[in-house]
């Protein structure tokens, strides 16, 4: 339950966020409009190009529905780039830096041109390179492994996280009883470890299915939910059932890319160094106020035995692009650091943020002009690392959505747009993909957009 406390003037502090949400000045208000300055100082204009580039349509494609993943991209806007550049790189070599549950990468591989990728989250790094590198396994032998796994052993839950609010007892126990099974198998060969890492992935992409939450994008509680106790070898019966048969598919329809090199490593990308040059990088980075990868994936992680208590997740959460609840510590830090990168408008942006934090008297953070800075500081250097590997003519494509925080416009597209030129890159187009709502201004309207910049 939500803890309201009373400010100086008797306020609960939910009357307070209500009378800003009354009160704010971009009640009604566009990115459109706030954008204005910043094209035209930028020189570009943006086009309209909506289309779907969400992942939820994956869930009925080959191979990218053997894990649900919900910030990911459409495999068909991949598809939509690659065919877009066919005539112009003959076999690119194509670069993801935040590879998520690998979408850009698998994609590029059913063409049969080579992808890499990094990615610091290891469950979907580990979930990522299964998809990519299984694709000689038997479908028979994938099977027979399951067929004749035990159902007498089991396995504990993790016990760091809340397992038993997030499970019945009877499910729970199923699902203890799939893991048992997976861990009693012991293999010997390259093949034999491919074909539990198959079973492994399929267990990790029933749990929230089977347990009392949702994610919608953020992991929560529904109330509406209800579970059968045999969900769990259901579930999981069905997702093998679905790799057998697009292992099947794969094997006779992309046959002559099974070898195409595709490697996704568990890595920054603001310090991985790439051996090879690539032709197109096609991405989308955390989105500013949005997801939280580590807590998001918790469960999954716990599950895997990727962590074994939330200071791991912590840990990891650290290293990645900054999202609004990382630890305050972190963000001091940074605000003392020395060299980090800045420019004219992220300095007005965190002096805006900062002045009307002020004149509210609260905020939900008020570390937040420093979070903002942190936020392009690493997208800086991912984009230096990136760049770096890119190939002379080479394309850099962006998906990101701008933000409205304490009533300030944040033009993350443009701002992207404007490190990529500090870099030495050309904005070649900016495409407006779909309209979005400000999380707490809901009659402002936001963008996700396409932004290409080019390695001239
Ligand atoms: C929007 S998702 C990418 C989704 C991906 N395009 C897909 O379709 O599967 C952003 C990803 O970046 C990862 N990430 C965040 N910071 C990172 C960093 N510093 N290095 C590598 N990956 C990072 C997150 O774990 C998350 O999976």
């Amino acid at each position: 339950m939500q803890q309201l406390s009373l400010n100086d003037f008797g306020k609960t502090e939910l009357d307070a966020r209500k009378e800003n949400i009354m009160r704010s000045p971009k009640k009604g208000g566009s990115s459109e409009v706030d954008s204005i300055p910043y094209l035209q100082e930028l020189g570009v204009e943006i086009q309209e190009k909506s289309q779907p580039i969400q992942f939820s349509p994956n869930i009925n494609e080959h191979i990218h529905r053997w894990a649900p993943y919900v910030q990911g991209f459409s495999a068909s806007f991949v598809q939509t780039v690659l065919d877009q550049y066919k005539g112009e790189y003959k076999r690119p070599v194509v670069l993801d830096p935040f590879a998520g549950c690998g979408t850009v990468l698998v994609q590029t591989k059913i063409n049969g041109y080579k992808s890499f990728g990094t990615e610091l989250n290891p469950l979907l790094q580990f979930i990522a390179d299964v998809k990519l590198n299984s694709w000689d396994v038997s479908p028979n032998h994938l099977l027979k492994t399951y067929n004749s796994m035990p159902k007498d052993v089991t396995s504990p839950a993790p016990t760091f996280l809340k397992t038993e609010s997030h499970f019945s007892k009877n499910v729970l126990h199923n699902l203890e009883i799939i893991k048992g099974g997976i861990e009693t198998i012991t293999p010997k060969t390259e093949k034999q470890r491919k074909v539990k890492d198959l079973l492994k992935l399929a267990f990790s992409a029933i749990l929230i299915d089977c347990s009392k939450l949702k994610r919608s994008p953020c992991l929560g509680y529904d109330k509406n939910k209800r579970v059968d106790d045999a969900a769990p070898f259901v579930l999981f019966g069905q997702k093998i059932r679905d790799i057998v048969s697009d292992l099947k598919l794969i094997q006779s329809q992309y046959k002559g890319f099974i070898k195409t090199k595709s490697k996704v490593v568990l890595a920054n990308a603001m310090e991985y160094q790439h051996t090879e040059k690539f032709d197109l990088v096609i991405t989308s980075p955390p989105y500013m106020n949005g997801m939280d990868y580590v807590i998001n994936y918790k469960i999954e992680m716990g599950w895997m035995g990727f962590v074994e208590d939330h200071k791991a997740l912590k840990k990891i959460k650290n290293d990645m692009v900054v999202c609004d609840n990382v630890s305050k510590g972190l963000i001091k830090d940074f605000s003392h650091a020395k060299s980090t990168y800045s420019n004219d408008w992220i300095e007005r942006i965190k002096a805006d943020i900062e002045s009307n934090i002020e004149r509210r008297g609260r905020y939900r953070r008020t570390d937040m002009p420093h979070i903002v800075h942190k936020y392009f500081d690493d997208m800086f250097r991912i984009m230096r690392n990136v760049v770096r590997s890119m190939k002379k003519g080479g394309r850099f494509i962006l998906v990101v959505g701008d933000s409205l925080i304490a009533d300030v416009y944040v033009p993350t597209d443009l701002l992207i747009a404007k490190i990529g030129e500090d870099l030495g890159l050309r904005t070649e187009k900016i495409e407006k993909a779909r309209e979005r709502r400000s999380g707490q201004i809901r009659s402002y309207r936001l963008r996700e957009s396409i932004i290409t910049l080019l390695k001239g």
